[in-house]
C-alpha cells in the first residue's frame, strides 16, 4: 500500500502547505519572476549551474547583495542566511578583512604562477593551525581530495580507496559508490560514467568497525577517505571511540587516513580533527578557507612526504602528475586565505558560533517536541540540522532513509517565506560570526510556525 505520510506528516497536509507557500513566494518575488521565472537566457536549462534549480522555490530569486549573515534579493526581501553558500561563506558574507585583502590584491595582479608574500604567511598558518607539516593549495575541495587520493595511491602502490556509505567528497569519481543491500553499486545519476567505480572503491557503513576491518583485510586499500561526521546525507555522528577505531585499523592495514574537514570545520578553529585529537595522514579543507574565494588546502605528514619523495625520484622528472589546474594557489586566493586564517577564523568567532548554534539547536528540539513530531536535531559545532525522522542515525543507509524530500521542500520554502534561508540539499543551518540573537530567534519562530502548520 502506498505511504500516506512522510516524517509523521500526512502527504495531504504537506501538499497543502507547499501550495500555500508557493503562492506566497510568487507574490513576494514579482521582479525575480520576471527575470528568472522562465529561465535565464543563454544558460542551459536556464541557470548558470544546474543545482541552482534544486532549491525549494519555484524559481530562484536574484540576489542583490549579502553582508555578514544577511542576504537581500532584488524584490526587497531580506533573509537571515543560515545556508551561507552551503559553507562557502561559513564565516559570513564578505568578511571585512577578506574584502580588504581582495581589494589590496586586485590592483597587484591576480594570478601569475609564482608565490607572493601571502604564501609565506599561509604556509606557516596552515602548519600551526592544523598540525601537519606539508601543504598544497588547490581551487576546490573536490580537487584537493582528488589530488590527495592520487598521492595516497602513489605512495602505497595500492589501487583502491575506501568510502563510507552515504559520503560526499565533491565530484571525485571514485567516491560515487554506494551500498545497496550490502552490495557496492555505482551511484545512480552519474553522467557519462564509462568505468565501473566499484572496481576502484570499497564501501562500508560508517560506525561499523568490523566491516571496515574486513574490507581492509584485502590489503589493496590505499586510503580511507571520510568526514569525521557524515554531513552530506542526514547528519551521522561517530559513535564513541569509533574514529579511534578507524585510526587503529587503518594503521594496522597500512592504509592512509584522509580526513575531509570541508564541512566539519564548523567544529572549531582546527576542525573536528584538532577538537577531538584525530591523527590523519592527510587532511583536506575547501570552501570557506579563503572566505568564499575559490580555494582549498590539503596537507600531509612527514611520513607521507618522505614516501612521496621516494616515488617522485623514480618517475620522469617534469612529467604530468595528474595534479594541477592553472589557477590553483593564485595570488588572489592566497591573499583571501591569509586574511581568513589570520583574522576571520578566530577563537572568538568560533565561541560566538558555538554558543548561538547551541541556542538554535535547543530551540528547534523544543519545537519538535512540543509538536510531537518524530524528528530530531543534530549538531556539529556551528552546524545544526533538523532531521524529519527519529535519531540519532547510525550510518548512511539510515541517513538516506531519513530523508523526506517533499516534506523538507515544504519546510524550506515556508522558512524562506518567513525570512530564513537554509541549505537546499540538506536541512543544514549554519551560524556564522555575524549571525545575531534576533536572527536565531527569527528562525526558531519560523520553524515553530511551520511545525504547527504541518500538524494541522
Ligand atoms: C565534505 C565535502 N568535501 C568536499 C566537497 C566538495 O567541495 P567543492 O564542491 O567545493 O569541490 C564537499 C561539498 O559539499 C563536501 O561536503
Amino acid at each position: 500500500m502506498a505511504a500516506t505520510s512522510l516524517g509523521g506528516v500526512t502527504l495531504r497536509r504537506i501538499a497543502e502547505v507547499f501550495e500555500i507557500e508557493k503562492r506566497r513566494y510568487v507574490d513576494a518575488h514579482p521582479r525575480s519572476l520576471q527575470r528568472t521565472g522562465h529561465g535565464i537566457a543563454g544558460f542551459y536549462d536556464g541557470v548558470p549551474m544546474h543545482w541552482m534549480k534544486d532549491w525549494s522555490m519555484p524559481f530562484p530569486f536574484l540576489v542583490e547583495s549579502a553582508q555578514g549573515a544577511t542576504l537581500r534579493d532584488i524584490d526587497g526581501n531580506e533573509y537571515a542566511d543560515f545556508c551561507l553558500g552551503d559553507t562557502g561563506s561559513m564565516f559570513g558574507h564578505s568578511p571585512p578583512a577578506v574584502a580588504a585583502a581582495i581589494v589590496r590584491q586586485a590592483t597587484q595582479g591576480l594570478t601569475y604562477m609564482l608565490p607572493t608574500d601571502d604564501a609565506l604567511a599561509v604556509g606557516r598558518l596552515l602548519v600551526e593551525r592544523f598540525s601537519l607539516p606539508h601543504w598544497q593549495i588547490a581551487t576546490t575541495a573536490t580537487d584537493a581530495n582528488r589530488f590527495a587520493l592520487r598521492v595516497a595511491r602513489a605512495v602505497t602502490g595500492r589501487p583502491k580507496i575506501l568510502v563510507f556509505n552515504g559520503c560526499y567528497h565533491g565530484s571525485v569519481d571514485e567516491t560515487y559508490v554506494r551500498l545497496v543491500e550490502q552490495r557496492a553499486v555505482n551511484r545512480p545519476g552519474l553522467l557519462g560514467q564509462t568505468t565501473d567505480l566499484t572496481q576502484l572503491t570499497r564501501v562500508v557503513e560508517f560506525n561499523d568497525l568490523a566491516a571496515l576491518q574486513a574490507a581492509l583485510a584485502h590489503g589493496d586499500v590505499a586510503c580511507v577517505i571520510t568526514e569525521p561526521v557524515l554531513t552530506n546525507s542526514c547528519m551521522v555522528l561517530p559513535a564513541p571511540g569509533y574514529l579511534d577505531g578507524v585510526r587503529q585499523l587503518t594503521r594496522a592495514a597500512g592504509t592512509l587516513l584522509l580526513i575531509d574537514e570541508t564541512h566539519t570545520i564548523s567544529t572549531g578553529p582546527g576542525g573536528y580533527t584538532r577538537a577531538h585529537g584525530l591523527e590523519p595522514d592527510m587532511f583536506v579543507l575547501g570552501k570557506p578557507v579563503a572566505g568564499g574565494v575559490p580555494a582549498s588546502v590539503w596537507g600531509f605528514t612527514d611520513e607521507v612526504a618522505r614516501r612521496l619523495d621516494a616515488v617522485r625520484a623514480q618517475t620522469v622528472p617534469g612529467g604530468h602528475t595528474g595534479m594541477g589546474t592553472t589557477l590553483s594557489a593564485n595570488a588572489l586566493a592566497l591573499a583571501a586565505m591569509r586574511a581568513t586564517l589570520e583574522q576571520v577564523m578566530t577563537d572568538e568567532a568560533y565561541r560566538h558560533m558555538e554558543q548561538l548554534a547551541g541556542v538554535l539547536a535547543r530551540g528547534l528540539q523544543d519545537a519538535v517536541e512540543s509538536c510531537r513530531l518524530p524528528w530530531h536535531v543534530a549538531r556539529v559545532g556551528a552546524r545544526v540540522e533538523f532531521i524529519c525522522a527519529p535519531g540519532p542515525l547510525l550510518n548512511g543507509t539510515q541517513a538516506e532513509a531519513a530523508h523526506a524530500p517533499a516534506l523538507e521542500q515544504a519546510i524550506h520554502l515556508a522558512l524562506l517565506n518567513r525570512g530564513c534561508l537554509i541549505a537546499p540539499f540538506h536541512n543544514m543551518m549554519l551560524v556564522c560570526p555575524a549571525t545575531t540573537d534576533s536572527q536565531v530567534a527569527r528562525l526558531q519562530d519560523a520553524f515553530s510556525a511551520v511545525a504547527v502548520a504541518l500538524r494541522d
